[in-house]
Order: structure tokens, then sequence, then C-alpha cells
């Protein structure tokens, strides 16, 4: 099949790159020219494991091709996905400016062939008829053609529309978007019409309809557009409550003398919990989860609802960060004139995302008590993460941020920081203190190398 994908941030461009590997052919649009132009020569815009291969190779057999042109992309593509970003406004909604404005232009392209118009950015529930009214507004607005005779522009008659609205959300975790993206629990399709589902179960047939006897098809739940929509805001806001569960749990282990570790393990064994999402430590972060659960929370909001469980799954992630300055301040008594060394500044291991990362907004509070902050990361370089904390020292090597450090702080579980040897950390480290904030490290080894070990709700 030929489809268009609007918008090469994360979701596009795996969702781009996967789908050309099952032999689609696939035209990748953003309007950022700088940015299409470095696909093109093969530098990705992000960090995600196995992308970069993939993308070279659908480039190599001629399915997948970068473009700024939407009408290009409109002109050739039977299925559109819509993914460009819907980021958090200050007062928690998301902003859908990007989504307004894609849909509109894609409106504006439109002829009077079929098409299916897939939105997986992350909207509002409701919204599919929203993207509907814009499509056709789009199609209404005047396009000038080339100019005719004499200079004119010349206005076209709107076309006879034929269109639906799909939506698709995506359940793909960065650092494993490409494995996810391949491998996924279920996928959910909310269609207008029987017509829009048989082109949606027919581009997904790789995963929903294998033809290879040993692989097992994936579930494909077909719904409606609302029931769809609300599917991925509800997946993301259970995740970040399970969290903040177990976050809260783990704050009650403390002060009771358990340990939130043994916990998590038991309670994980009862299926009806299941033992993902279980680990505490710093809190959520990222891209998807804050802006999620704000998100729902406004839209109750919008229609009358209260969502008092959703509000404390907030407020319980953001004192999680608090609680790791608190630890210090336990252990140092004063933190005015202190260094402190920060591993990992990612908001988790295998991604150079730092969207509302724990580490910066630790890093920050740090800052604004007077300590001097020295931080690590394997991937995340100073220029990235000083643009949103202009005082945060970034040091290329994690042994090296130690120097001079009154206290250790693990805020991302980078695999490396749990293999450093404790008696040179021991050694480097000017201070005793170990503040464990992704329960990473081993306990009892960071203590045998002399240090003061503080973990999260053990
Ligand atoms: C998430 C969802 O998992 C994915 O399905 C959705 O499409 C996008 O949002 P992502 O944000 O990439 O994916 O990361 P995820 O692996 O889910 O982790 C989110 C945050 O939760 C991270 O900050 C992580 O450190 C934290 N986390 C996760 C915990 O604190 N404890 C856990 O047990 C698991």
């Amino acid at each position: 099949m030929k489809v268009g994908v609007i918008g090469t941030g994360y979701v596009g461009l795996v969702t781009g790159a996967c789908l050309a590997r099952v032999g689609h052919q696939v035209f990748c649009m953003d309007n950022d020219t700088a940015k299409v132009e470095r696909l093109k020569q093969g530098i990705m815009p992000i960090y995600e494991p196995g992308l970069e291969e993939l993308v070279q190779q659908d480039v190599d057999s001629g399915l997948l091709s970068f473009t700024d042109s939407l009408a290009t992309v409109v002109q050739h593509a039977e299925v559109l996905f819509i993914t460009v970003g819907t980021p958090s406004r200050p007062d928690g909604s998301p902003d859908l400016s990007a989504v307004r404005a894609v849909a509109r232009s894609v409106g504006q392209h439109l002829d009077s062939r079929y098409r299916v118009i897939v939105n997986k950015s992350t909207v509002p529930v409701g919204s599919g008829n929203w993207v509907r009214m814009l499509v056709e507004d789009g199609a209404r607005s005047p396009v000038a053609a080339a100019a005719g005779d004499g200079g004119v522009a010349v206005l076209q008659a709107p076309p006879e529309l034929h269109f639906d609205i799909v939506s698709n959300p995506e359940f793909l975790r960065e650092g494993s978007a490409v494995w996810d993206t391949f491998n996924p629990d279920r996928i959910v399709i909310g269609a207008e019409s029987e017509r829009a589902e048989q082109v949606m179960r027919e581009l997904y047939s790789y995963w929903v309809a294998p033809e290879e006897p040993d692989r097992t098809p994936v579930p494909l739940v077909v719904t409606d557009l609302a029931s769809a929509e609300m599917i991925k805001y509800a997946a993301n806001a259970f995740l970040a409550t399970k969290i903040s569960f177990i976050n809260e749990i783990a704050n009650i282990c403390e002060r009771v003398g358990a340990d939130v570790s043994r916990v998590a393990q038991a309670i994980g064994l009862d299926k009806r919990i299941g033992n993902q999402f279980l680990n505490a430590g710093a809190g959520w972060g990222g891209s998807c989860f804050p802006k999620d659960v704000s998100a729902l929370v406004s839209t109750g909001q919008e229609y009358g609802y209260e969502c008092s469980l959703l509000r404390a799954t907030l407020a319980v992630n953001d004192t999680q960060r608090k609680r790791i300055i608190e630890k210090l301040q336990r252990e140092l008594r004063i933190l005015k004139g202190r260094t402190i060394a920060i591993w990992g500044l990612a908001f988790k291991p295998h991604t150079d995302d730092i969207r509302s990362a724990p580490a910066l907004e630790v890093a920050t509070q740090l800052l604004n008590l007077g300590c001097r902050v020295v931080a690590h990361d394997p991937i995340v370089t100073a220029a990235q993460a000083q643009v949103q904390v202009p005082d945060l020292q970034v040091t290329p090597s994690a042994l090296a941020a130690l120097e001079q450090a009154d206290a250790l702080v693990v805020m991302t579980e980078w695999p490396e920081y749990a293999q450093f040897d404790l008696a040179e950390v021991s050694r480097l480290l000017r201070g005793r203190v170990v503040v464990d904030g992704r329960n990473c490290l081993k306990r009892e080894a960071v203590q045998g190398a002399g240090l003061v070990y503080v973990g999260i709700g053990r």
C-alpha cells in the first residue's frame, strides 16, 4: 500500500520505517526542510536503538522516502498518518495547533479519491470528529493553483471528498520503539466505516494476519473513534498510576522498615497485578505520561468530572522528586555550598530524551538551594541539558563527576552505573552519601565500599 506519514518525530519516523520494512511504500513528510535533508543523508533526529539501520535499509530498498512537500504525500498515499506533536500547555491541556494545521492542509490537497486519514498523534477524546471538520474546512478554503493567464491565480472549486478518519493510537516506548512496533501487545483501530477498517486491516496484515505459521497474530481491537482515543489515555494513566502507587508504598515502607523491592516482587506475582511497572524510584517523566495524565484530567474537567485519582497520581509523582532532596538534606543537613554529582539525565535509560526528566527537576531544585551540580549521562550532551538547566555542569565521564562531590545521586538506571568499581567510586567521592534514586545499585556492595546507601523504600 502507499502510505504517507506527516510529522517525522518519534512516532512518525518509527511507524514509517516499520511499515516500509513490511513492504509498504512509505512517504515520510516533515515541514522542517533541514530535518528532511538530514534524514535523506541518513542522520536521525533522535537516538533510538535500531532505527538508523532500519531507515537506511528501507531507503536502500526504495520503500521509504522523505519529503517536505505535503502535496506530494497527499497525492500519492491512500493512507495518511498524522503523527505530529501534541505538547502540554501550561494548564495541562494539549496544544493541538500542529494537528489543526496538518488536518487543514491535508484537506486543501485532497482530491476526490478515497483516503484514510489516521490520527496517531495523541489527541483528546472527540478529536476524530474535529479532524474531519478541519479537513473539510481545508478543502473548502480556496487553493491558489498555478497562475493562469495574466498571472492571476486560479481558484479551484472544492472537490467532492471521500475520506474516513481513523484513530490508531501508538503504545511504543522510547528506547525500544522499533521492537515495540514489531511486537505490539495489541493494535487498536477506531474506525468510522467498514471500508476504513478494511484498509487498516490490510495495512497491518503483517501483524494481524501473518502468513508465516510460526507467527502468532497480534490481537486487533476495532472500535469507535472515541473509544480508541480513550484507550491510549487510559493505558498511560493506568501505568503512571501503577508507578505512583508503588512509590507511595515505598514511602510507607521507609517509615515502617519494610523493603519495597520485596513487596513489589511479591504483589507482582499475583497475575491480576502483574510484575511490570512496579519499580519504585524518583518517579516517571518523558514525553507521554506527564502530558497524557494531565490531558485526561483536563478532559474530565471539561466535561464536569473531577479526576481525583489521576490528580493524586500526578501529585505523588511531583513529590517523589522532592523526596530525593529530603534524603540529601537528612544526610548532609545543609545543602547550600555542597557539590552534588548526578548520574543519569535522560528520563529513562537507552534514550537521550530529557523531556520532563526527573533528573533535571532534581538538578534545578539543588541549584536553587545553592548547590553546585555536576552530572553525567552516557548520551545526553551538556548542550542538550543546559538548554533546560543552564547552570548544570555536565561531564563526559561518570567518575569525573564524583570528584569533589559531597554526594552521588543516581537518577537514571543506565546499566553501566551498576558496573562501576565501587572502591573507585568511594575513593573519588569527597562525601560518603549515595542516593540511589532508581534502586539500581547493590545496597550491600555500596555499604561494603564504606559508603552510606540511601535507596527508595528500602
Ligand atoms: C510510555 C508508555 O509505556 C508507552 O506505551 C506510550 O506509548 C508512551 O509512554 P515511555 O514514556 O517511552 O513510554 O517510557 P516508559 O518505559 O513507559 O517509562 C515511563 C517513565 O516511567 C520513565 O520515567 C520510567 O523511568 C518510569 N518508570 C517506569 C518507573 O519509574 N517505574 C517503573 O516501574 C517503570
